[in-house]
């Protein structure tokens, strides 16, 4: 099968300089859900239509496996789709996606595939209360003869409340005999892609039309609007889909995966937490409130914030704490270990049973160059310590609060590096001057 996606718009109500499609939902390009669907499908040539700040979503979304059409000027999506002929298997049937219709899903591609098996063209087609605007499906006998765009309808037609949502499949060689006699006499000057289902019965031919399960995966993207909308339904899918997996969300309209989370069994997530890149989470493991995880491991049994980051490189095993205002980066903490209040655990290495006291600081970055920190089995790091790396903290030794750590910790020692404290016998605090009159 061909795919040709439609992404030449300018999209100008979006009021950016990043061209439509690559504004995301979840962390991803819109065009690269259209693009990920596609590949779901197993689509043999997959086509990109663009135009408009074309460029940058050539390089934003480059791969082995895609063409390139462009359209320019933009006559239509009839036009649109002409560009892409050329780059298509003759052979196979092609189907039409839009680059600004990010939550169209496979399972629902895959009904209306399967309606045209054997040349039939078929449209998706939806039922809208108010369908100003769309296209309208027109049917005889509750057959479908053609499409009428709103600018072009009259009263009657006006009142049809079955719309096109535009994605369509139809057999290749059928466009390609279709396409290039396209007409623009019509209220916008277009060449409609909508007119080949006129053409098609013209010929003889059935045109089936299919509806998807939620009006969603075929709404469009025109407006900062619309994207915050589409985004949130999608956050909803992906909660629910987590719930449906046994992860228990303390509300699942208050978490934000942009990218690929997997929970064991007995996850807990508590309320606005942001999941980015690839992140793992054990078994019984519980986030609380308002942490950032951005591709990391959670071990089992751990506890995460409230309020804490697991950046890029963190691993963290069994039954580990990372508490509030703690950054964690590069660093694997070993198991049963706690970094409880206000640290930053950078490029370090920590084993097992080891307490990192409050305010605990690893200096790994020099200005120019990072450094390791090792920090071995037990050992107790007292509060407000900085370790200058590359530096290792042996295993069971105690660092006393407030030492700022340059060379090696000997194992099962304490180790402090604060003058002793002394007081002062008769000191007096300093009195205010008195005012000169
Ligand atoms: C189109 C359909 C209409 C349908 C509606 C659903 C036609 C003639 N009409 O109308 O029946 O109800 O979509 O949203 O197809 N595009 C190009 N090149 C062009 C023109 C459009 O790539 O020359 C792309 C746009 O980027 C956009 C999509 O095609 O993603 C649809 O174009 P748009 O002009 O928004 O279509 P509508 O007029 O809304
Ligand atoms: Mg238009």
């Amino acid at each position: 099968m061909n795919v040709v996606i439609l992404a030449a718009g300018k999209g100008k109500r979006m009021r950016s300089d990043l061209p439509k499609v690559l504004h995301p939902i979840a962390g991803k390009p819109m065009l690269a859900h259209v693009l990920a669907t596609a590949r779901k499908l197993a689509a043999t040539r997959i086509c990109v239509v663009y135009g408009h700040g074309g460029e940058q979503v050539r390089e934003a979304l480059a791969a082995d496996d895609l063409t390139w059409a462009k359209q320019e000027p933009q006559l239509g999506t009839g036009h649109a789709v002409l560009q892409a002929l050329p780059h298509l298997d003759p052979d196979a049937p092609t189907l039409v996606l839009y680059g600004d219709v990010p939550l169209i899903r496979a399972e629902t591609l895959e009904r209306l595939l399967k309606v045209s098996r054997g040349g039939t063209p078929a449209l998706l087609t939806v039922r809208l209360p108010n369908p100003h605007g769309y296209g309208r499906i027109v049917r005889v006998g509750g057959k479908v003869t053609r499409i009428v765009e709103e600018k072009d309808a009259d009263d009657a037609e006006r009142a049809i409340d079955e719309v096109n949502t535009g994605i369509l499949v139809a057999p290749t060689a059928a466009l390609a005999r279709w396409l290039p006699g396209l007409g623009n006499s019509n209220a916008q000057g277009e060449y409609y892609l909508t007119d080949i289902v006129s053409l098609a019965v013209g010929e003889g031919m059935a045109v089936e039309a299919v509806q998807p399960d939620h009006v969603w995966e075929v709404e469009g993207v025109n407006s900062k609007v619309q994207l915050a909308a589409l985004e949130r339904i999608h956050q909803r899918t992906i909660a629910e889909t987590l719930m449906e997996q046994g992860v228990t969300l303390a509300d699942p309209d208050r978490i934000d995966v942009r990218g690929e989370l997997s929970c064991g069994r007995d996850v807990f997530i508590d309320v606005n937490c942001v999941f980015e890149g690839k992140v793992t989470i054990g078994d019984g493991a519980r986030i609380l409130p308002n942490c950032v995880i951005h591709d990391a491991t959670v071990g089992p049994k751990s506890i995460i914030g409230p309020f804490a980051r697991l950046r890029p490189g963190t691993t963290l095993g069994t039954d580990v704490h990372v508490g509030n205002f703690v950054e964690v980066k590069n660093s694997s903490i070993a198991d049963h270990s706690k970094a409880n209040h206000l640290s930053y655990v950078g490029d370090a290495t920590v084993g097992s049973r080891v307490n990192i006291g409050a305010g605990t600081i690893t200096c790994n970055y020099d200005g120019a160059n990072k450094f390791r920190t090792v920090i071995e089995d037990d050992a107790f790091i007292g509060s407000d310590t900085q370790l200058v790396a590359p530096v290792t903290v042996g295993k069971g030794a105690t660092l006393g609060a407030g030492t700022t750590l340059t060379q090696n910790a000997p194992a099962g020692e304490l180790t402090i590096s604060r003058s002793r404290q002394a007081t002062i016998q008769g000191w007096v605090r300093p009195l205010k001057a008195p005012k000169k009159p």
